[in-house]
């Protein structure tokens, strides 16, 4: 399989704007990699290459291997109360005024980002700041805003829908199959309508034991939409061990105590056979459906089995997240890691996010995961990010 970062100009040939953002944001975090900045006094800030936007915790599916809302699901008793701390649209144009200096690729996500009262102008105003504008949906409600999305020329849209109706829906619910769809036809036709290559359209699928076997029905079935990119995400999994020895390092570390990795630890890994996922993935990479087909990570082949069988080997390491990226949690809390919002850097309603991301809690975890063996921590073995962004670990 090819690596991913091929796929780049491909995706954005129709548009060498969106193009040259996107590459300046990788070209940023490529030299995080190769000049890692070691120096605690540094000006970190520079180095913003990625930024998630997770706008609300409120979301209107429950899709069983969520981290939030799924079987073990962090969100699912809290979520009423935890909504009512959404931040309002200015305070976040505020914060895009500080970032857009730096031009980060920016990533919006929830709970369900579709449910923030003002996402549209929110985008918009993004949009106009000159940002790349990555917005990753259940995709339950596009089709009612296409003409608007089209308009407003987002950069990319990501729907997930996890393999075709019935498989799909059994984890992500009655009928989102259809919606999805339905979304795809209308922003299709909006686009010819307002004759625009804008929202580049991606398919991201979260791979389980309960959906892999239909991953090429996917592919085929959603050949005739015009989509851009299919992504396939291996998974975010972890097990009782892991989520205890992390626990301990945390309380140890940092004095924190953490609740997010335990929604990772489904069981949705278990009886994964590795052989046949690698050859269905095989195929479909192999096979022409008019769009790039993306897997992350790129495994070697023989290691597939080890991803879901054996939690506990890494396979990626040297997580550079700390040194060029951030998720901003609904509440304005400031993280590194966007799944496991436990550790909070500071908020962004107290004070700057230049402040924050050179100060002294986020120079403490810098230094912490550096001095870890492998430069992560013993929660990040599955984590999406590290998966996207982590160092290959040779032979895998
Ligand atoms: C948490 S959702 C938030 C955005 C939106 N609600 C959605 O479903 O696309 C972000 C992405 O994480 C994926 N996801 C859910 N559970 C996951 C897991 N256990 N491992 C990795 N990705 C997961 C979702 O399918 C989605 O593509
Ligand atoms: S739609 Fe997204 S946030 Fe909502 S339950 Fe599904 S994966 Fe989780």
């Amino acid at each position: 399989m090819k690596e991913n970062i091929s796929v780049v100009p491909l995706l954005f040939s129709k548009e060498l704007g969106l193009s040259a953002k996107m590459l300046y944001g990788f070209f940023k975090m490529g030299k995080t990699r190769l000049f890692p900045k070691r120096n605690y006094h540094f000006n970190h800030f520079d180095n913003l290459a990625l930024v998630y936007f997770k706008l609300t915790p409120a979301c209107n599916l429950r899709c069983k291997m969520c981290g939030q809302y799924g079987d073990k699901g962090v969100m699912k008793d809290c979520a009423a109360e935890e909504i009512k701390k959404i931040l309002p649209l200015e305070t976040w144009k505020k914060f895009i005024d500080e970032i857009a200096p730096q031009h980060p690729v920016t990533y919006i996500w929830g709970g369900e980002p579709f449910l923030y009262p003002d996402l549209f102008p929110l985008v918009r105003y993004m949009v106009q700041k000159g940002l790349f504008v990555s917005v990753n949906t259940n995709g339950t409600m596009i089709e009612q805003h296409a003409e608007e999305i089209v308009r407003d020329k987002w950069s990319t849209i990501f729907v997930s829908l996890d393999a075709f109706r019935d498989v799909n829906d059994a984890m992500r619910g009655k009928g989102s199959y259809d919606r999805v769809i339905a979304g795809f036809k209308a922003i299709n036709r909006e686009k010819q309508k307002q004759k625009s290559n804008y929202p580049v359209l991606g398919v991201v699928t979260t791979v389980t034991n309960k959906n892999y076997m239909d991953l090429a029905n996917l592919a085929e079935a959603t050949r005739e939409y015009n989509l851009d990119i299919h992504l396939f995400n291996l998974g975010t999994y972890t097990n009782s061990n892991i989520v205890a020895t992390q626990r301990r390092f945390m309380r140890e570390k940092f004095d924190t105590d953490i609740d997010c990795l335990e929604g990772y630890n489904t069981g949705y890994n278990l009886g994964i056979d590795g052989q046949k996922l690698h050859d269905i993935l095989k195929n479909i990479h192999n096979r022409d459906y008019g769009h790039p087909m993306i897997t992350v990570p790129v495994l070697n082949p023989e290691k597939t089995h080890t991803y879901y069988a054996d939690l506990e080997t890494p396979v990626r390491n040297h997580c550079i997240v700390p040194w060029c990226q951030s998720n901003i949690n609904y509440n304005g809390d400031v993280h590194f890691c966007a799944d496991y919002p436990d550790y909070i850097l500071g908020n962004i309603t107290r004070q700057s996010f230049k402040e924050i991301y050179n100060g002294d809690r986020a120079n403490l975890f810098r230094k912490t995961i550096h001095a870890c063996e492998g430069g992560m921590f013993p929660g990040c073995l599955r984590c999406y990010q590290n998966m996207l962004f982590g160092k290959k670990i040779k032979g895998y």
